[in-house]
């Protein structure tokens, strides 16, 4: 079957990686894809916003299957555009896409299907939001409605803060990203995300994995996409993978069947691990980026086979199998990131970092200059991927890589995993 992926970050190049390794897979083009997927993939230029041209590509090259790795595109209404012409993909509709496009619908979904999520209210204009924030108070947790490439949310620790952050969002910094605003309760506890394939009906849980967003060691700094991730996430054990999956999962997919618009795709749960049991903070509609990373390195499956399934409405008595062992990537990103950084400097050594055991560098933000040499051409650039018997031996052969890797104008977090590894610490001394 000749398959097209979409995207060119990380998380895509692990998927061209895992959908090569399948004897079903014939030719795997990308558009765009990176200097990493292209030597899995035949890399195509085309334009994803223009939907009749990815459909005449699929037509034209006989593809059966298009996977689409990032958001954007499923929101905008890609999948929608080539199912009309026949074409299976990997990725919800527009419609179901609003599980991650737009946050007020995702509440109000989990307030009518009861699913465990903060208390919130939604506001189409700033007084009305201001109100409430002088009524309730900080901690509070500030939002814009749509897609804001992961920058529309404010967890405002103080009132000021928080009025700012409703200031800004209506006076336009997120564009029409921020026509609404939800404010939300600000939930304590531990993070973790979980995947689950769909198929509209059908559901095959994944697993689980976490990531690091904040820029530098210890959890500081600004922001950003993700530094690093690993998986399984020690936190979701497998009763509270069987919790998320009865009171989170399924009746989110029951109500999308409800609402006349199945879903059918990944689908990624951002979970906040409370007191009170697990909370959806936001879904997904799409792999992690880091998170797909570790877990393309532990999936035995056929990702091929899996994602068919999907798209066909076929996933019924179906199952992933995993590796017992833990992957755990570390990003590699160019200084400055996540504010402004240069394009263009030479990265060495990704060879002899392969040369570890066990070891996989995905490529994110990475092109070739004329004489051939690998360059970065992003803010995140390359994801070393490690797997090992623990999260802690993961991470020293991912680390052992990285050291391996020569390229000054890039930096990482050195402490990747540390949750998971002193977990494991504490239980081995238990
Ligand atoms: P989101 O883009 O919705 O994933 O939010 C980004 C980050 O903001 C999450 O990963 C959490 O760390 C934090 N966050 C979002 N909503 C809440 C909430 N209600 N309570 C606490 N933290 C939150
Ligand atoms: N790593 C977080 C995300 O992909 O949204």
């Amino acid at each position: 079957m000749n398959i097209l992926l979409i995207g060119s970050g990380g998380r895509e190049h692990a998927l061209a990686w895992k959908l090569r390794q399948s004897p079903l897979c014939h030719t795997l083009f990308a558009a765009p894809g990176n200097a990493g997927i292209c030597e899995e993939a035949d890399c195509v230029s085309l334009d994803v916003n223009d939907f009749s041209a990815v459909a005449r590509f699929c037509k034209d090259n006989a593809v059966k299957l298009v996977a689409v790795g990032p958001e954007a595109p499923l929101v905008a209404g890609l999948a929608d555009a080539l199912r009309e012409e026949g074409i299976s993909v990997f990725g919800p509709s527009k419609f179901a896409a609003q599980l991650e496009g737009s946050k007020s619908f995702t509440k109000d979904l989990c307030a009518k299907y009861g699913i465990p999520t903060a208390a919130y209210a939604t506001f189409d204009n700033e007084a009305a939001a201001l109100a409430y924030l002088e009524q309730h108070g900080a901690p509070i947790v500030v939002k814009a409605d749509g897609l804001a490439a992961g920058k529309g949310v404010i967890v405002a620790e103080d009132a000021e803060t928080a009025e700012k952050a409703i200031r800004d969002i209506f006076g336009g910094a997120f564009g029409a990203a921020g026509a609404k605003v939800v404010l939300e309760e600000k939930m304590k506890g531990e993070e973790a995300s979980f995947f689950a394939l769909c198929d509209g009906e059908n559901i095959v849980p994944l697993a689980g994995a976490q990531d690091h967003k904040r820029a530098h060691d210890g959890d500081e700094g600004p922001n950003t996409g993700g530094m690093g991730a690993y998986t399984p996430a020690p936190v979701l054990d497998e009763a509270a993978q069987a919790r998320v999956m009865e009171r989170i999962i399924e009746p989110t997919v029951r109500a999308m069947r409800e609402v006349g618009s199945p879903y059918v795709g990944v689908l990624y749960a951002g979970l906040m691990m409370t007191d009170e049991g697990p909370k959806l903070v936001e879904y997904n509609v799409r792999f992690g980026d880091p998170e797909c990373q570790p877990l393309m390195m532990r999936l035995n499956s056929d990702l091929v086979e899996l994602m068919q399934a999907t798209a066909e409405h076929d996933l019924a008595g179906g199952s992933a199998d995993w590796s017992e062992r833990a992957a755990l990537t570390v990003v590699m990103a160019t200084k400055g990131y996540p504010g402004a950084y240069e394009k263009g400097s030479v990265i060495s050594g990704v060879e002899r970092a392969e040369e570890e055991p066990l070891v996989k560098v995905f490529h994110a933000g990475t092109a070739r200059n004329e004489a051939g040499e690998l360059i970065a051409v992003g803010g995140r650039v390359l994801n070393v991927t490690a797997l090992g018997d623990t999260i802690a031996e993961a991470q020293k052969r991912a680390y052992a890589a990285v050291e391996k890797i020569d390229w000054p104008e890039g930096f990482y977090r050195h402490d990747i995993g540390w949750r998971a590894v002193a977990r494991e610490g504490g239980e081995r001394g238990a």
